[in-house]
């Protein structure tokens, strides 16, 4: 297969191979609801952050929407868009490698984009994920007056490209809007209700295809040189005592088989987005302004309804979807109203000062963007964190000087799946990190039971499991040990109900 090359292409491709796994440690005053709701604001490269889900997202997520930088040159407000155009490529591709190991079996990735790069990104596109798999370019209809001080052309649109994972995926259909619905009408006073005339002929041959027809007014009728009637004249006949043939106003007109609206399926999407649908950069323009009067507004941001769009082809209620360019939190903010789980990463301040606030207002129940549209009344919840210290060394063992409270935490996010609430601080003091789901989980390290001798407090034998039940308190349910090693015998440890992890060994780095 043709491939993409720039100079520094080999080394970018390993890119995602070395980059450290780091933990995610929670900010507590910044998040909001109930702390592990499942939902999370990252602040950090994505690069890390994504390498950093990976032991417990991978094959999750099922839609993933991202509006990269476009490389259009300019200094935004909030992050610089001017990469020379190989860095871009070297930015872009190892994260697309990633996120292509993040996404579920039906699951499907959306990247917004314009002509700066969109040519290169498909052709990095059918690299990473596979041309069987490209779904569609999406045009949008961004503008809503032209530029007049454009160079050669104004531009009305930028696109979206869409793979899925693979290439049996299909997308939800769209629900009916009203202008979709006005083009029915009811001029006989059908009591099935509006229709549509559909056309009664085919290009297809039809053995049955080939008759004259007599209308209600004595008028005979065809089909034109070259088409066939779609269905029998038995069949015509039968649908015309049942009044689902229309002959026009008079009588006269050459037959329709009526479609009625109460018939007519979803919509099929299509691929022209236009902004009397789900807005222009005027409409985000304006949904920025209402969100944050006072702040420095956000440049790029993406209107409310075409996100809304995105999750309604590739997503249902309670989906994972994620966005690693996350700007001012548009996809976090409709994921959220729209009922999915979701994960957001953006590296600048304004992870804080814009994404964090909006999606606070959006819990509160805020009434911008496509809250009315949906009866959003607010509700849920989210964890904000941040990147700390790698817990493997590249190579995937566990880093030499990695402490009991960082390990542990990992521990924790990867037998719960969600991060600990106060993202390691709570560890350090006891072996027993906590129950969740009814089930314990214990942690013998670096001498966490004072006894740092080889074959001492880091391996699990009667006396070890003794302190950690007494440290367990009230808990009296399984617990999974990790330690060095363990001296109880398989029979032992079923009556006590405990699940032996070896250190560093089952300790999951991917
Ligand atoms: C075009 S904006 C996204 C706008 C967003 N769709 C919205 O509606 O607000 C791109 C964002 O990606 C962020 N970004 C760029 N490189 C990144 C990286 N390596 N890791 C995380 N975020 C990054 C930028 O800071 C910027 O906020």
């Amino acid at each position: 297969m043709p491939i993409l090359q720039w100079m520094t292409r080999d080394r970018d491709l390993k890119a995602a191979d070395t980059v450290p796994y780091r933990l995610l440690e929670r900010d507590a005053a910044l998040s909001v609801g109930e702390a592990a709701s499942g939902n999370m604001l990252i602040q950090g490269d994505n690069l890390e952050a994504l390498k950093s889900l990976l032991p417990y997202y991978r094959g999750q997520v099922k839609c993933i929407y991202i509006d990269p930088p476009y490389n259009t040159r300019s200094a935004f407000e909030h992050y610089d868009d001017s990469l020379e155009h190989s860095e871009w490529l070297a930015m872009m591709y190892p994260r697309l490698e990633l996120l292509r190991e993040l996404l579920a079996e039906g699951g499907s990735i959306w990247v917004s984009i314009d002509d700066n790069e969109g040519h290169y990104l498909k052709v990095l596109m059918d690299e990473v994920f596979g041309r069987a798999n490209f779904i569609d370019t999406i045009i949008w209809e961004k503008a809503d007056s032209p530029r007049n001080s454009a160079r050669q052309f104004s531009s009305d649109h930028d696109f979206i490209l869409a793979y899925s994972r693979q290439s049996a995926w299909q997308p939800f259909r769209l629900p009916r809007t009203e202008a979709a619905n006005s083009i029915y009408s009811n001029p006989d006073d059908d009591p099935r209700g509006p229709w549509l005339p559909g056309d009664p002929f085919a290009n297809k041959p039809y053995s049955k295809g080939l008759y004259t027809i007599v209308g209600p007014t004595g008028r005979s009728f065809k089909p034109p040189e070259g088409r066939y009637w779609r269905i029998s004249e038995e069949r015509l006949r039968e649908l015309d005592s049942d009044g689902r043939v229309w002959w026009g106003p008079n009588g006269s007109a050459r037959p329709s088989l009526k479609r009625y609206l109460a018939e007519v399926s979803d919509l099929v999407p299509r691929t022209l987005w236009k902004r009397d649908e789900v807005g222009s950069n005027r409409t985000s323009k304006n949904e920025m302004r209402s969100l944050f009067p006072d702040e420095a507004s956000f440049d790029t941001p993406k209107p409310e309804a075409v996100i809304q769009r995105v999750l309604q082809v590739a997503s249902r209620p309670g989906d994972l979807v994620l966005d690693s360019f996350l700007g001012s939190g548009t996809t976090a903010a409709v994921a959220h109203k729209m009922g999915r789980r979701w994960i957001g990463i953006e590296m600048g301040d304004h992870a804080v000062t814009h994404c964090a606030p909006r999606l606070r207002k959006v819990i509160e129940g805020e009434q911008g963007g496509i809250s009315k549209t949906l009866g959003w009344q607010g509700g849920g919840g989210f964890d904000f964190y941040r990147l700390g210290d790698p817990v493997f060394d590249t190579d995937g063992t566990i880093a030499a000087d990695i402490g009991f409270a960082t390990l542990a935490a990992h521990i924790w996010f990867s037998e719960t799946e969600v991060p600990s609430p106060a993202g390691g601080a709570e560890f350090g003091a006891s072996p027993f990190l906590g129950a969740y789901d009814g089930a314990g989980l214990a942690l013998l390290y670096n001498g966490i039971l004072g006894d740092k001798r080889v074959s001492g407090g880091n391996v699990l034998t009667r006396t070890t499991l003794a302190m950690v039940r007494a440290a367990a308190g009230d808990f009296a349910g399984p617990i999974t040990i990790y330690g060095e090693a363990n001296r109880l015998g398989a029979d032992t440890l079923k009556a006590e109900r405990i699940t032996f992890k070896q250190t560093p060994y089952d300790v999951r780095a991917r």
